[in-house]
């Protein structure tokens, strides 16, 4: 429970942390204030019932020896005037530290997500490879919420809670020592039990509620994800029986987790009234005058009223600490391993790639050993080529591209760039790449923004963009759209044939004008009139574009110089035919290396065709 508290605190960089260290004195203040107002009614009304006893009460008793001569009831009317003006003031109060207390809470929230999610999309791509994505997406919609809701909000509550009891406990042990330690063995008894038992249903409850809300989401992304499948083979009812059960689930959850709560507090009330009754009792015994039993007896109630749900608040809080736990772990494990790289700056004077791309003895396997993906490859490719990666489906193909991208570091073996490692500088070589996916992934807004990816409307270079859409043979498409370069495309492109989908990634690989381009099949989703035209397209962007000189730094220069690199993935011949050197992949193996002639001789390579 510490521990989740000093991880939640700890998520959150020092200028936010100070937040937390003003809410404490708050909230105790408002805890004491609130204390003091029920006090001040409740003495109030004894006075007013009784005037005469300003002449005994305690502090009021005071006031009126300054003033020996007065009327009481005048006194009582000053002083419930007093109190009218503290509940005005004390309102203002609460609600400027409740106020002061959601911001704290969802601030801290805000900004624990928002570092996790940069952790996340600095995170290796492997990582992502391996977690699914309702995982990611847990923590950063729910779990940075309870981190500050469940856990620093109810350690500040408790804190709070406590200083009340702390308050009462000392005017009870001024009125009547005795009693008090038997309240106070009492009321820590009331509160101690039940959180010690409680323990482990808290966090129980915790456990499967992440579970379920995890599995929701996954459910919910999956069925909408493949609608298309879902309807065509009709399995509707499989997601939906499947959804039914997760939702029923997670309510029967929220209730075990309510009756927790709510048994917890009539426990404790019931607990109460008994030990009450014994107090009577024990008073009863002691002292005869009746006068003094009733006093007595009445703060105790008072007390007895405001200490209960304190204790009450204590252990619910102390239960919604440990049924955040789980969800604080898993957060936790993920803010600690992940890093955010610190900003490198960006090599601008030195181009890179100005020769060669090398694979050394390059292996790679997903889970970090064998199975190889990868095994052993070695080529070159030289500043200027095209090549193609060919070989049967699984080959490698995809995994060998990725790691040429750095976006998967090699198991063994290393990737040069002009002779010198890639490990350190990926980010400065992804600034030259540009990239067509297997698998396009469009965003669900305009075609301009789909081609210049990530960048500010302000920022989009129109000529560029033109000119990119041309290279891409995607001019006809847009002039037939009615609101042309306008037109929002639909949740990953929807609204939009798989060929335009990929020549709309293809454009906007081509936004940037860089030097080193990648093509993962990028032509596989077009008919063979595009196709064609496409893979010509591919083949004229060798000369690069000549429309900036110089854009990026020297770096861009490279393409403007005319000599693009081109890297091309293709399951069919006849659009790597153009290249300078094919590379052939079997098995996660190098089957072949050279032009196409030269590997017309190997079986399995005329095969694939
Ligand atoms: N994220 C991953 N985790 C584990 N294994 C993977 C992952 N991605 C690919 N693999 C495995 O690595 C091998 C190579 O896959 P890869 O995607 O590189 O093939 P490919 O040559 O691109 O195939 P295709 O032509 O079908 O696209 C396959 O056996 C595949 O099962
Ligand atoms: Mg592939």
């Amino acid at each position: 429970m510490i521990g989740d508290l000093k991880a939640v605190i700890g998520w959150l960089p020092a200028r936010e942390r100070w937040r937390w260290f003003v809410l404490v004195p708050v909230a105790g203040l408002a805890a004491l204030i609130e204390a003091v107002g029920a006090l001040a009614v409740f003495g109030l009304l004894r006075l007013v019932v009784d005037p005469e006893l300003v002449r005994t009460t305690p502090v009021v008793s005071r006031l009126s020896a300054m003033w020996p001569s007065g009327d009481p009831r005048a006194l009582v009317a000053l002083l419930a005037l007093g109190v009218g003006i503290f509940y005005v003031l004390r309102a203002a109060f609460l609600s400027w530290a409740e106020w002061l207390r959601q911001g704290t809470v969802y601030r801290s929230s805000a900004v624990a997500a928002e570092r996790l999610f940069a952790r996340y999309l600095a995170a290796d791509y492997l990582f992502h490879a391996k977690r699914r994505s309702a995982s990611l997406i847990e923590p950063m919609t729910r779990a940075s919420d309870i981190a500050y809701e469940l856990v620093a909000g109810s350690a500040v509550n408790i804190f709070a809670e406590a200083v009340i009891i702390l308050a009462l406990s000392v005017v009870l042990l001024v009125s009547a020592p005795p009693i008090t330690l038997i309240t106070v063995a009492i009321v820590l008894g009331l509160v101690l039990i039940p959180i010690v038992m409680s323990r482990r249903s808290w966090e129980r409850i915790g456990e499967s509620e992440r579970e379920l809300y995890q599995q929701q989401l996954h459910l919910l992304n999956q069925s909408i994800g493949a609608i298309k499948d879902v309807k065509i083979t009709g399995r509707q009812p499989f997601f939906e029986q499947r959804f039914r059960q997760v939702k029923r689930e997670l309510g029967a959850t929220k209730q075990r987790r309510a009756s927790a709560a709510t048994l917890a507090r009539l426990g404790v009330e019931a607990t109460l009234i008994l030990s009450m009754l014994l107090v009577v009792f024990l008073v009863m015994r002691q002292d005869t005058s009746g006068v003094a039993t009733v006093s007595v007896l009445a703060l105790f109630a008072y007390t007895g009223f405001r200490v209960v749900p304190s204790a009450n608040r204590i252990m619910l809080n102390v239960g919604y600490m440990r049924e955040a736990h789980p969800w604080i772990s898993k957060m936790d494990d993920d803010m600690r391993r992940l890093r955010v790289p610190a900003a490198r700056p960006y090599e601008h004077d030195r181009p890179l790639m100005q020769s060669s791309l090398t694979c050394e003895s390059v292996s790679f396997g997903y889970e970090g050993g064998p199975p190889l993906a990868l095994d052993n490859i070695s080529f070159t490719i030289e500043r200027g080529q095209s090549v193609g990666i060919v070989g049967p489906t699984g080959a490698g193909k995809s995994t060998l591209v990725d790691v040429l991208l750095g976006l998967l570091q090699p198991t063994t073996g290393r990737v040069l760039i002009d002779g010198e490692p890639l490990e350190g500088r990926e980010r400065a070589w992804q600034r030259q790449i540009g990239y067509v996916a297997q698998d396009v992934y469009l965003l669900d807004d305009s075609l301009r923004r789909n081609i210049a990816f990530g960048i500010p409307d302000g920022g989009i270079d129109e000529a560029r963009l033109a000119a990119a859409v041309t290279q891409a043979r995607l001019d006809e498409v847009i002039a037939a759209l009615p609101r042309g370069l306008e037109t929002i495309v639909g949740e990953n492109g929807i609204r939009l044939s798989g060929g335009q989908r990929q020549r709309v990634a293809i454009a906007r690989a081509l936004y940037h004008d860089p030097p080193v381009l990648f093509f993962d099949e990028a032509t596989a989703a077009l008919d063979s009139q595009t196709e064609r035209e496409v893979t010509e397209a591919i083949a004229h962007l060798r000369q690069g574009s000549h429309l900036r000189q110089g854009f990026g730094g020297p770096a861009g220069g490279q393409a403007a110089r005319g000599t693009r690199t081109i890297i091309a993935i293709a399951h069919r011949l006849s659009t790597v035919k153009h290249c300078d050197q094919l590379i052939y992949l079997r098995d996660g193996k190098l089957a072949g290396l050279g032009t196409q002639q030269q590997l017309m001789s190997d079986a399995g390579f005329r095969q694939l065709t």
